[in-house]
């Protein structure tokens, strides 16, 4: 049993090493826990997969949790749904954003990380603030078709929808914040919706308008929520995968040059960070029923969370799990989720992070990190602000970066 100081998690503001102890212990100890607030909790990589894919029993209907959201806007996330509603979703969202467009936006990624890597101050830089952050908003604002006039304007929607994760104090003002920041986006997608009707060609938002569900258009109220949830679910996560990378790095003294040397091996790389520091630390859901698992019972309609962090370090699973080996093979890491609600983004998040460590490799003979990351509190596992020391490859200056 845990002990009554025990009973939650560490902030990560330590960079994780207190939560990932936490996490061992409960997985150990108690791998079912129902905290104060009466939500429950599993730990164990076989129980998190399981909340993952067993739909029926842990539903991520959590549109009632959510106050101020409309029910259009909730029944046309589809991370809100489950089947059949989600299965039409994901379909269509699927058929707009395919291997394809992630494939054309290939070129698009390179040039804007190589814009960004050569604006970045000489002497003090912060790699979040300057190359990490800006790089998937930018991204997703292109594949959604967002006009370069209305970039700004976008960027401060993700800024201020972000800005709500970690000043609210509990669960309720946190939706609150959310649904406030998320109407401004909103009102101008389903503006830009209308306006795209009959050009399917515009960005996803087009393709989105023109698509059908059941032989019937999207509103333009859906198209706006499906383009918000792609900003949503894959600006800040990207952010932070593209500073854990540099964590582990920092971390491993012998895998950037391995990786400079061998660039072959840089999916790998990004493969094992999202084991080992995956940003999206865990996922929620609803219990439908009473259900057993992990040697206790969940009453119904109780919210569910699965700790990927602690899954994705399981022994049960890993061999040696604290220890970053981009040589596992193969890597069956739960970062991007299991199950129907498995990323949509992946191959997006993986091309933008391969691309921008090759370029930040090829554009710098040395990257170190300098002085103390600091991390995002609870929502989010990575780094908010991580200075870096570089040397520019084409002229050896030494540039010293700071927060
Ligand atoms: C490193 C980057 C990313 C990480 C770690 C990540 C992680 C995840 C995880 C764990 C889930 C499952 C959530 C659940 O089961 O409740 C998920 C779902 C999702 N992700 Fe990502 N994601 C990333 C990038 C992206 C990107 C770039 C996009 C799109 C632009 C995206 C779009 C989505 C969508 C739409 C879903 C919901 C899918 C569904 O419900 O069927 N993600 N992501």
């Amino acid at each position: 049993m845990a002990t009554e100081e025990s009973l939650h998690m560490p902030p990560f503001v330590d960079g994780g090493a207190e939560a990932l102890s936490w996490l061992r212990r409960m997985r150990d100890d108690q791998p079912l826990w129902a905290d104060a607030r009466g939500m429950y909790h599993v730990f164990r990589y076989d129980d998190v997969q399981a909340v993952m894919s067993d739909h029926a029993r842990f539903s991520s209907n959590l549109g009632h949790f959510m106050p101020g959201f409309d029910a259009e806007q909730v029944s046309a996330n589809l991370s809100l749904q489950d089947p059949p509603g989600h299965r039409q979703l994901r379909t269509l969202v699927s058929q707009a954003f395919t291997p394809r467009t992630v494939a054309a936006l290939r070129p698009r990624i390179a040039k804007i990380t190589r814009e960004l890597l050569d604006s970045v101050p000489d002497h003090t830089f912060d790699f979040v603030e300057h190359v990490a952050y800006p790089l998937p908003v930018t991204v997703i604002a292109e594949l959604l078709g967002i006009s370069p006039g209305d970039r700004a304007f976008f960027r401060s929607c993700a800024d201020a929808l972000l800005g709500t994760q970690e000043t609210a104090t509990s669960a309720a003002d946190q939706a609150r914040a959310l649904a406030e920041a998320n109407k401004e986006l909103h009102e101008y997608l389903s503006a830009e919706a209308r306006r795209r009707r009959g050009d399917a060609s515009s960005g996803l938002i087009g393709a989105l308008a023109a698509a059908e569900l059941d032989g019937q258009r999207l509103t333009d109220g859906q198209v706006a929520t499906l383009s918000g949830l792609l900003l949503t679910a894959g600006h800040l996560t990207i952010t932070l995968l593209l500073g854990n990378i540099l964590l582990s790095l920092r971390d491993n003294p012998g895998v950037e040059s391995r990786l400079r040397g061998d660039r072959l091996a840089v999916p790998a790389a990004v493969e094992e960070t999202l084991r080992f520091r995956p940003p999206f630390h865990r996922v929620v859901r609803v219990t439908t029923r009473e259900v057993e698992i992990a040697g206790g019972v969940i009453p119904a309609r109780r919210v569910v969370m699965a700790s990927t962090l602690s899954a994705n370090h399981d022994d049960r699973q890993f061999p040696e799990p604290d220890r970053f080996d981009i040589d596992r093979h193969p890597i069956r890491h739960l970062g991007f989720g299991r199950g129907i609600h498995f990323c949509l983004g992946g191959p997006l998040a993986r091309a933008e992070t391969e691309i921008a460590l090759n370029l930040l490799f090829d554009e710098f003979a040395e990257v170190a990190l300098a002085g103390e990351p600091v991390f995002h509190d609870t929502e989010f596992y990575g780094p908010k602000q991580l200075t870096v020391s570089v040397r520019r490859s084409a002229d050896n200056t030494l540039c010293t970066a700071k927060k």
